[in-house]
């Protein structure tokens, strides 16, 4: 592991932190970002057309029977940086079918882009990672692409893709989706972090893990004193690889007045395992105004909360107006502002949900706002 770690310094910037502890040489497994997520769903088809529909997503590639794939089909759909991809089974009987059988819907993969996806796999099964898939070459006219994959928190795994030398649509078996539904964007860019729910007393042997497996970092921490309330505790601390493009946030229960939300996911989703994205936009109320036309439900924050906002954290740029009818949230740390909100789960189980961030400045996740 990284000799660099040093435990988190409340006087130096989170920026400054990950620049002075950065040394890419030392870097084990440099990430590039998130390459895509999966989802294992139980109607992929009709899944990826809610994301399409809903928040703007476009059609990219598709592999099922007609391609040749007998088990799975599995909807590649893009915005900008950020592509998800949607799986279902076939048939019963396999990975995927148990998958959503007993978790439902949810994400079954974050998946990272790397220069290297045999040594990513050598340097963190060395370090004691579970495998997921041993390093596997996949080609077409298009070129390679390699793959390899490690277990982490739950049934969730992080799958390496390695396409320096690839320049088809996605990867090979996979096909062009040619669709004539084509609902616009709304602003949605890349993935700005992905949080994880663990269990009682495990967040901390997952934070070891990202930093002994992975060489990630805990760039901030939460107690149940910072995130309880009358309606629900949990703890958290933030995991960051070396550059700071890859950041997971572990949040375990604890107690509280009410059933902490965190233990409601591990009760429903039955384990650990994502409990939201974060995705990034450049303007908030311009995304989240489209995204609610589109029928994406959002969280309502009491209207009180925008009586009193301003005296917390100070000048921000946006009127207040808009925000307030939308519901977006505001939080500061040392370095700016950010705008965030956060949706209703998008399954019938209380489980995945998604939060919209703007960051103006700010490098912290909201922990005024939880
Ligand atoms: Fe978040």
């Amino acid at each position: 592991m990284s000799t660099t770690a040093v435990a988190p310094n409340k006087k130096q910037s989170v920026a400054e932190r990950l620049k002075a502890e950065h040394q890419p040489e030392q870097d084990f497994l440099p990430l590039k970002g998130t390459d895509y997520v999966e989802f294992y769903v139980g109607n992929a088809k009709q899944a990826a057309h809610f994301y399409k529909t809903a928040m703007g997503f476009q059609s990219l590639a598709y592999s099922g029977p007609e391609t040749g794939n007998k088990e799975s089909a599995r909807y590649v759909i893009r915005q900008n940086k950020l592509t998800f991809v949607l799986t279902t089974s076939i048939r019963p009987g396999n990975p995927i079918a148990d998958h959503v059988a007993r978790h439902g819907d949810g994400v079954k993969s974050i998946a990272l882009t790397v220069d290297d996806a045999t040594s990513a796999w050598k340097e963190t099964t060395k370090r004691g990672a579970k495998s997921f898939m041993e390093p596997t070459t996949l080609k077409d006219e298009h070129g390679k692409v390699v793959l390899s994959g490690i277990h982490t928190y739950g049934d969730t795994v992080h799958v390496f893709v390695e396409r320096g030398d690839y320049n088809g649509l996605f990867m090979p078996g996979f096909e062009k989706w040619e669709s004539n539904y084509n609902p616009a964007p709304t602003g949605l860019l890349y993935v700005d972090h992905c949080v994880g729910n663990v269990g009682w007393n495990q967040m901390n042997p997952w934070v070891k893990f990202y930093e002994d497996v992975m060489g990630f970092r805990n760039i901030l921490s939460f107690d149940d004193k910072d995130i309880s309330t009358e309606y629900s505790a949990l703890m958290s601390k933030v995991m960051s690889n070396g550059n700071g493009f890859v950041k997971f946030p572990i949040n375990e229960p604890a107690e509280g007045k009410k059933k902490s939300q965190v233990e409601e996911y591990l009760d429903f989703y039955l384990g650990e395992g994502v409990q939201h994205v974060a995705i990034a936009t450049s303007n908030i109320i311009e995304t989240v105004t489209d995204l609610q036309q589109r029928g994406l439900e959002f969280l309502k924050i009491p209207g009180t909360y925008y009586d009193t906002v301003l005296d917390r954290v100070g000048h921000i740029d946006e009127d207040l107006k808009p925000l307030r009818e939308l519901g977006i949230l505001v939080d500061r740390d040392d370095e700016g502002y950010l705008l965030q909100i956060f949706s209703k789960p998008v399954e019938d189980r209380p489980t995945l949900f998604f939060e919209i961030i703007q960051r103006k400045g700010a490098k912290s996740f909201g922990k005024g706002n939880f």
